[in-house]
């Protein structure tokens, strides 16, 4: 049976955001030109696994239960899988394979400090900074301020130099913060 699989609107958006944003950081960083692709096209993909999971629980308006976030969490290998099918390189995959590991080693595969790429540091950070500044059916969206005190309280899951550099520009205004909730699909 042919799959049937659908992005929702919510996680497209959250993907071209992140994407923007990681793309500012790689720009900072001086990136060349493969390394800003990788960098665009992991941050835009990173979450395309998504749609392989049950969107009840994705979307459940409360906190997850064991079980439940186990289930979301296969995200991960759900989105390294489409990637590899779509053709993208290992770069990617192993990016995209990464993105939920924190600084010090407790994030969900438990790889640490500069053993994690540097685009899923990047990705670690703007993706955190998305999801705390908008609107979840399980939470309310926190402003700018909000969202920086609350990835400080736990700022040991973030490479602090990307840290740095991506605050800066956010409040410099240097960063395209895409407001996109407006267009009707
Ligand atoms: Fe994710």
């Amino acid at each position: 049976m042919k799959e049937n699989k659908v992005v929702n609107l919510y996680d497209f958006r959250h993907g071209l955001r992140v994407s923007i944003n990681s793309y500012n950081i790689g720009e900072r960083l001086s990136f060349n030109s493969n390394m800003m692709k990788n960098l665009y096209l992991s941050s835009l993909l990173h979450d395309i696994g998504k749609a392989h999971l049950d969107q009840m629980i994705l979307n459940a308006p409360r906190k997850l239960n064991k079980n439940e976030f186990e289930h979301v969490k296969k995200h991960i290998l759900y989105s390294v899988k489409e990637v590899r099918n779509l053709g993208f390189n290992e770069d990617i995959q192993n990016n995209i394979k990464y993105h939920h590991e924190n600084y010090d080693g407790t994030g969900y595969l438990g790889l640490k400090g500069k053993e994690i790429p540097i685009v899923s540091r990047i990705i670690r950070i703007c993706d955190t900074f998305d999801v705390l500044t908008n609107y979840r059916p399980y939470k309310n969206r926190m402003t700018v301020n909000e969202a920086f005190d609350e990835m400080e309280g736990k700022i040991k899951w973030y490479d602090e130099e990307l840290y740095k550099i991506f605050k800066e520009l956010i409040r410099n205004d240097n960063i395209h913060q895409l407001d996109i909730s407006y267009i009707n699909f």
